[in-house]
């Protein structure tokens, strides 16, 4: 295990000459300036001030998927490398709209303006961009992508005079300090649906992906900790939480397996510690300063070290879910299809919970993946029955439908749902210690479709 101290991330400055530009750009665009105007007149200064010279910009470049193309690209020259000329491995890519769109919050063309980017960002040519903007000049927003998740990074943020130098100091800072990590809350609010065997089985599977994984053991029940016969480290992670001058790289421990006389390293693990059962009471969580935003504090500079950090939380949306969920860039969210109230409490995890934490964390994040059945024969039958309630939780709010049908579009309602079907030895594996895809071919496929469908970008 070789960890390298990340430096805290020098804040990004932006000169004064790029920030007068910028304004003046700004300031000069007419009262409903299209799209080509925009560009020419408001993104250019944008992106010199993001540190993007002429020759490290391309209009119109072309992503390799039809004949798309994304307004601009951009990316640093290197020596023998301009980015002008070789117009190959782009680092970020920007969406530009005219005035005449509206981009607020929930407006469809938001939606489709983010589902317009998300597609650039996971095209053929940009499978190096790192990172996304949409703007009109009136609103803009950053995203980041990792593998196949697209995360807000910024909230949408509506420029005014007296914010533009605060904004494009903000997106230059996050840019020129991409994380390496994803960070996974596996959430639902119902029992037994799963949590801590998916954390198992999909950290497992990362790492057979040569994934660098942290497992974050949120859970004073211990569940994870226990199955991988774990225990606390030279730091519990209770301290960590009450203790802000520790250093949490001290509470990890490594999660490894004997074969043939050799110790194989699979992945690392913070486990949970019996103290943890006092914060349960809100009583004394509430003693936790900076409270639900502890855990995220503490997992910061992980987030430079890992590929990804898995984080098992709790039934009860309480002090530990709500911190693994604040905590987290995605929720991942298994559910039954016969357990119905798995499914409803999958709707409030997604329509009331996350955009709770969203509304603290004010920076977009995080965002709900679309849910998954988990553990289940699906028979014809009690696969009917699910996809009337799901009818009926989509009647409430429309804005569930892509997290319960993913892969439905206009003119073709595909109801297909992700599924791990039960197996005994996943069951089973609690007790002998080992994630079930290390001992079992099926089900290291089922959780190697997992990781490619939500995670991994081929
Ligand atoms: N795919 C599966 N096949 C068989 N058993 C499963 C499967 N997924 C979970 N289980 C079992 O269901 C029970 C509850 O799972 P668990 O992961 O502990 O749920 P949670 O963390 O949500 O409470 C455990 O006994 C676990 O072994
Ligand atoms: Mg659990």
């Amino acid at each position: 295990m070789t960890l390298t101290q990340h430096p805290d991330p020098a804040q990004a400055v932006v000169s004064k000459t790029d920030l007068e530009n910028l304004h003046k750009a700004w300031n000069s665009l007419p009262p409903t300036a299209d799209e080509a105007v925009v560009s020419t007149i408001f993104v250019k200064a944008l992106l010199e001030a993001l540190g993007f010279g002429e020759s490290e910009r391309y209009p119109e470049f072309n992503t390799g998927a039809g004949g798309d193309a994304v307004d601009f690209a951009a990316r640093k020259n290197t020596l023998d490398d301009i980015f002008l000329h070789t117009r190959q491995n782009p680092f970020l890519l920007v969406e530009v709209k005219g005035q005449n769109i509206n981009l607020a919050d929930g407006s469809p063309a938001n939606q489709t303006t983010q589902a317009q980017l998300r597609k650039y960002l996971l095209s053929p040519k940009c499978k190096t961009a790192k990172w996304g903007i949409i703007t009109n000049s009136t609103y803009i927003q950053l995203f980041r992508r990792h593998g196949k998740v697209v995360v807000p990074a910024t909230a949408n943020l509506r420029i005014e005079q007296d914010n533009l130098n605060k904004i494009v100091t903000e997106i230059k800072h996050k840019i020129e300090n991409t994380p390496r990590a994803l960070s996974v809350c596996v959430y639902n609010n119902k029992g037994g649906v799963g949590k801590t065997t998916t954390i198992i089985n999909l950290a497992a599977i990362l790492r057979k992906h040569e994934k660098k994984v942290l497992v974050v053991d949120f859970d004073s029940q211990s569940d994870t900790t226990r199955s991988l016969k774990l225990g606390t480290g030279k730091l519990s992670l209770s301290e960590c939480l009450t203790n802000p001058h520790v250093d949490a790289r001290a509470a990890i421990v490594p999660f490894t397996v004997e074969a043939k006389g050799k110790t194989i390293h699979f992945f690392d693990v913070i486990p949970s510690d019996s103290k943890m059962e006092e914060y349960t009471k809100e009583s004394m969580a509430v003693r936790i300063e900076k409270g639900v935003a502890r855990l995220r504090d503490i997992l910061k500079p992980f987030h430079y070290e890992y590929d990804y950090i898995l984080i098992d939380c709790p039934t009860q949306w309480l002090f530990f879910s709500q911190s693994g969920v604040y905590a987290s860039d995605v929720v991942l969210i298994p559910t039954k299809h016969n357990g119905l109230t798995s499914l409803h409490n999958a709707a409030r995890v997604i329509g009331q919970f996350i955009p709770e934490i969203q509304q603290e964390r004010k920076d977009g994040a995080p965002i709900a993946l679309p849910i998954f059945f988990n553990g289940e024969k699906v028979t014809d039958n009690a696969r009917h029955i699910a996809d009337s309630e799901i009818g009926k939780i989509i009647a409430q709010n429309k804005e569930l439908l892509p997290y319960f049908y993913p892969k439905a579009r206009r003119g073709n309602f595909d109801k297909t749902i992700f599924q791990i079907p039960a197996y005994a030895s996943v069951a089973n594996a609690a007790f002998a210690h080992v994630p079930a895809v290390f001992v079992n071919k099926v089900v290291s496929d089922h959780y190697d479709r997992l990781a490619k469908e939500y995670f991994l970008h081929g």
